[in-house]
């Protein structure tokens, strides 16, 4: 490939107010092209219908109905899964550069129609303006950052092998086989696109099932995909039910692989049924599981307060808490617990609460069942804790009907409260007072999850403790623990938290592909 080396996109500025216009032009574009639109499955190159259909609403204004996807049904994944087993007979000769142009053409026609895909998520899942565009850049990045990964795995030398007298011996990389991608809601866009882009462009053959809640911009990046020519079979897009259409695709003896991202409930039991071998089967099916969190971000007595309550507050609360990555634990040393107490609940009770489209800062969680669950943990923290922010989930805004709930903060939490150890992906953080530095990793590593993790910290030795000692796949130092960038973060979770796979790291691939070694006696 002769092109430049990797880059992270740089993010909009939306203090610029030519930005939020151009923002709001594209929420109006959306609102006349796309509202109402309906996505089709894709089998084989071919868009096919189906009786059922799935309905994305707005969840900050439920009244509104964005659009449809079809619904797949077990005969759908069966021939899509078929289909692509024979998509894969050509696809995995391809040359990896030719392979990579694809993503990289559909970087590009994402990159011209960024904007496009930002207000879709406004509308489809309720991010502002910041959290919608950091979303499409890394849907870009992970194209443009799994292209070139591609050719690191190229050609019979690719892997080292120590010299042999008399004997050629070498390796080489090849792809697994046709797989499946189950994603989440949370991030509809770039988890979907890397999920899929990845695989395919290792030269596997990919089963896309979006999360229900988030169809459309699936099937927006699906179009692209399309068009920037990926070729008929290599990439089937199926919306469906995760309990019929997805339990379906995990159980079938012709799955070689699942990458899922997802919540630990639903990854574990894939784990379960993937393990099992079916009738006919003729391979250990390999899984991949990127899970939830419940993660932490300790401040001690040196730390620059500012930095620690500016860190917490983005990283609890950036949209809504509904990431894996969202800081859901505080843990604050008793000697500065009432000062970042105090800062934090001041600013995050602060926070403009609405809707995606109006930029707000905190705006509705994703559906109604999100809502009744974040709802009874509210009714447990209050059991459990001190209530210190908010606590009430009112499921209306400024006149809308929709799932809002309120930033919600708990202090002097128990370690081993039912708030403190599971996550509830919203806009909910637990405080814990620790004693001092030693008891405050001591509670930080004390749940079965491990994804992210942060210290606001001026000790340099207890930075370096936290490297070797804070159970996490990702660790934040005197800033906000979400927002992991393709190529500089790269990301995934330690123990329940997943199989820390690292998305968008430099062996992100190796994950689809099987290493051969080869002799040739001379
Ligand atoms: P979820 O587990 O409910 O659903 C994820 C996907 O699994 C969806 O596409 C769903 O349809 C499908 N599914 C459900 N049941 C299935 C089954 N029996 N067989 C096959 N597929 C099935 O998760 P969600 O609510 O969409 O997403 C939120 C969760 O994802 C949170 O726990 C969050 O922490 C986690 N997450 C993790 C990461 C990470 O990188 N570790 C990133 C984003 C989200
Ligand atoms: N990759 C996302 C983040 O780091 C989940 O916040």
């Amino acid at each position: 490939l002769k092109i430049q080396d990797y880059r992270p996109q740089p993010f909009t500025d939306f203090t610029r107010p030519e930005n939020v216009e151009a923002y709001q032009a594209a929420l109006n574009k959306v609102r006349a092209e796309l509202l109402g639109k309906h996505y089709p499955l894709v089998i084989d190159g071919e868009r096919v219908d189906t009786p059922g259909r799935l309905t994305s609403t707005n969840p900050c204004d439920t009244c509104e109905v964005v659009g449809t996807t079809a619904k797949a049904t077990v005969e759908d994944a069966e021939r899509a899964l078929q289909g692509a087993w024979k998509a894969f007979e050509t696809w995995k000769r391809w040359e990896p550069d030719a392979r990579a142009r694809i993503l990289l053409k559909a970087a590009a026609i994402l990159g011209r129609r960024r904007l496009e895909a930002c207000a879709l998520m406004s509308l489809e899942v309720g991010k502002n303006y910041a959290e919608a565009d950091v979303e499409v850049a890394e849907a870009i990045d992970f194209l443009e950052y799994y292209a070139r990964s591609a050719m690191k795995y190229a050609g019979f030398g690719a892997a080292e092998t120590t010299w042999y007298e008399g004997e050629e011996n070498g390796m080489l990389y090849l792809p697994l086989g046709v797989g499946v991608s189950i994603s989440p809601w949370n991030f509809p866009c770039a988890i979907f696109a890397g999920m899929l882009a990845a695989p395919i462009v290792a030269g596997n053959c990919v089963i896309a099932k979006p999360a229900e809640d988030s169809g459309m911009i699936a099937g927006f990046v699906v179009d692209i995909l399309m068009e920037a020519g990926l070729p008929a079979g290599v990439l089937q897009f199926l919306p469906g039910v995760g309990e019929e259409v997805g339990e379906y695709l995990v159980t079938h003896a012709r799955t070689r692989f699942i990458t899922f991202t997802g919540s630990r409930g639903v990854g574990l039991h894939i784990n379960e049924v993937a393990a099992k071998v079916q009738p006919g089967q003729r391979w250990i099916k390999k899984v991949i599981l990127e899970l939830g969190g419940k993660d932490a971000m300790i401040v001690d007595e040196t730390a620059d307060l500012d930095v620690a309550v500016t860190a917490a507050v983005q990283g609890a609360f950036g949209f809504n808490g509904q990431k894996c990555s969202a800081m859901s634990r505080l843990i604050v040393v008793d000697e500065v617990y009432d000062r970042v107490v105090n800062a934090f609940v001041e600013r995050a009770g602060a926070l403009k609460v609405g809707t995606g489209e109006e930029n707000a800062q905190v705006t509705a969680v994703v559906n109604d069942e999100a809502f009744d669950k974040i709802g009874k943990y509210l009714e447990i923290g209050k059991g459990e804790a001190q209530l210190l922010l908010g606590g009430e989930a009112p499921g209306q805004n400024g006149g809308k009907r929709g799932y809002y709930v309120q930033p919600t903060i708990f202090g002097d939490v128990s370690p081993q409260a039912r708030i403190a150890q599971e996550e509830i992906f919203g806009p909910v953080v637990s405080i814990l007072r620790a004693r001092d530095w030693e008891h405050a990793l001591e509670i930080a590593n004390s749940t079965q999850y491990g994804l992210t993790g942060g210290v606001c910290s001026n000790d340099r030795e207890r930075l370096e403790q936290a490297r070797q000692e804070f159970e996490v796949g990702n660790l934040y130092f005197n800033r906000k623990i979400t927002g992991a960038i393709v190529g500089v973060q790269p990301f995934g979770g330690y123990n329940m938290s997943g199989t820390d796979s690292k998305a968008g790291g430099p062996d992100y691939l190796a994950n689809f592909l099987q290493l051969k070694a080869v002799t040739e006696r001379w």
